[in-house]
């Protein structure tokens, strides 16, 4: 048998895991600005947190789970799973913490693995990042607005273009009838619906919104909006005219309900062209109500995912590529001069610049070609003779010219041009 990876799994290597890690690093920098607070939550949790959260009738919960056993004694499929969303996790450790009572208003962000098992497709996989932020303790629109204009500041960082959508499900005082006109529809349509939507019929109807098969029936369905209440209507009207004010540019769409069943009112969606199928690169949206239902008090959340791996499929490949390749190619031939050089490359990398020290054991030329090859914008060069007189080349490797240097003025020397525009 092959050792290969398991189907939707990933290894990410060089170019691939740098944008991933530059994904992470964007959202990092943006929810800080936004004064929000790291979280580290397990990756294994009870079912039962799953099933009383993203909801019982989810395709999440109905299919695609990834269930493992208490202990390695213990037979067949465990009531122990690895997470598949983050926030039922982050709600679960707040209220453990005792925060949903002694401070509710917290925000939170967190990154790291989920685990799906679905159809692996482009931009679809079984295990992928997210990297999530939930805000508890925070009923007004303006705080959605907040979080999605946090979502357009950060895909603007990286050069992204993305169109939002945004819906209003209503909440427990309006949703009940627009449910029933939606099942009153399903039941007068039975015959045109497909077979996944006569299941979703009786389970969720809101779900036959959702048809992936029939995109031209489901346009004529029940629109959440003519059902919502007076405080629902007023709170996405706050969220619109925020957004308006914002410039984040954003269509309504009616049919976005969401594949989780938490959700209350706003849900939002920012999608990319360039993922192609699976065009969800961030998603979220408030969920009043699931903090009680998971055993806490009663107080608001809001909160979105991003899909790193997505996002990083958006991505422009080539400026990723470049992040990582060293300043620096070290070159020192013999070994007095590979010793001296191992501390020149620790000033060098002390003045901030990337060195890869570059292995003594071939030629010069084939040394050059290396430095070529993994990108380096210097190559510096050692030899006896450099090290006998208290030198190095500096070889530019893109203008192609090379001058020498003392090996004392060299980190200053590199800093300073690595400091000013490169032509
Ligand atoms: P979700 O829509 O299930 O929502 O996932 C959020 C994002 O994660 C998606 O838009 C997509 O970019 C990414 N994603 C989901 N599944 C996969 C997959 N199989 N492969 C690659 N990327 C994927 C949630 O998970 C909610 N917890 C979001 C949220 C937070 N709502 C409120 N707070």
């Amino acid at each position: 048998m092959a050792l290969t990876r398991l189907r939707g799994f990933q290894d990410q290597i060089g170019a691939d895991a740098r944008a991933v890690a530059l994904v992470e690093e964007c959202a990092r920098t943006v929810a800080e600005r936004y004064a929000i607070n790291e979280i580290r939550i397990p990756l294994l949790e009870r079912i039962e947190l799953y099933e009383r959260s993203s909801g019982e009738t989810s395709d999440v919960v109905q299919k695609q789970l990834y269930r493992v056993p208490r202990s390695p004694e213990s037979q067949g499929a465990g009531d122990q799973v690895l997470r598949p969303e983050g926030t039922p996790g982050v709600i679960r450790a707040y209220i453990e913490a005792g925060l949903d009572r002694s401070d509710p208003e917290q925000r939170f962000f967190y990154s790291g693995p989920m685990f799906r098992y679905e159809r692996p497709q482009k931009g679809r996989f079984r295990q992928f990042n997210q990297f999530g932020v939930e805000i508890f303790g925070r009923a007004d629109a303006a705080c959605d607005a907040e979080l999605m204009i946090m979502v357009d500041e950060f895909r603007r960082a990286l050069g992204l273009e993305v169109e939002f959508e945004i819906n209003s499900l209503g909440d427990g005082n309006c949703r009940p009838a627009f449910r029933a006109a939606l099942l009153e529809w399903g039941r007068a349509h039975l015959d045109e619906l497909c077979e996944d939507c006569h299941q979703r019929l009786e389970r969720n109807p809101l779900r036959l919104l959702d048809c992936k098969n029939d995109a031209k029936l489901a346009a004529g369905a029940p629109r959440s909006s003519d059902y919502l209440c007076d405080p629902c209507r007023k709170h996405f009207a706050t969220v619109e005219e925020l957004l308006t004010q914002a410039g984040v540019p954003y269509v309504v769409n009616p049919r976005l309900v969401r594949g989780l069943d938490y959700y209350t009112r706003t849900t939002f969606e920012a999608v990319s062209k360039a993922v192609g199928a699976q065009s969800a690169v961030v998603a979220g949206g408030r969920y009043d109500g699931l903090i009680e239902a998971l055993g806490g008090a009663a107080v608001a959340g809001t909160g979105f995912a991003i899909g790193v791996e997505r996002i990083a499929i958006a991505l422009d490949a080539s400026r990723v590529r470049s992040k990582s390749a060293p300043d620096v190619a070290l070159i020192a031939m013999g070994e007095a001069a590979a010793i001296r050089a191992m501390a020149l490359a620790q000033t060098i990398r002390a003045a901030r610049l990337r060195v890869e020290m570059l292995s003594p054991e071939r030629g010069l030329k084939a040394l050059l070609r290396r430095a070529d090859k993994i990108g380096a914008h210097y190559a510096l060069i050692m030899g006896e003779n450099e090290l006998a007189r208290g030198v190095v080349q500096m070889r530019d490797l893109s203008a192609s010219t090379q001058r020498e240097v003392a090996i004392d003025a060299v980190a200053a020397e590199l800093a300073a041009a690595a400091a000013a525009p490169r032509g």
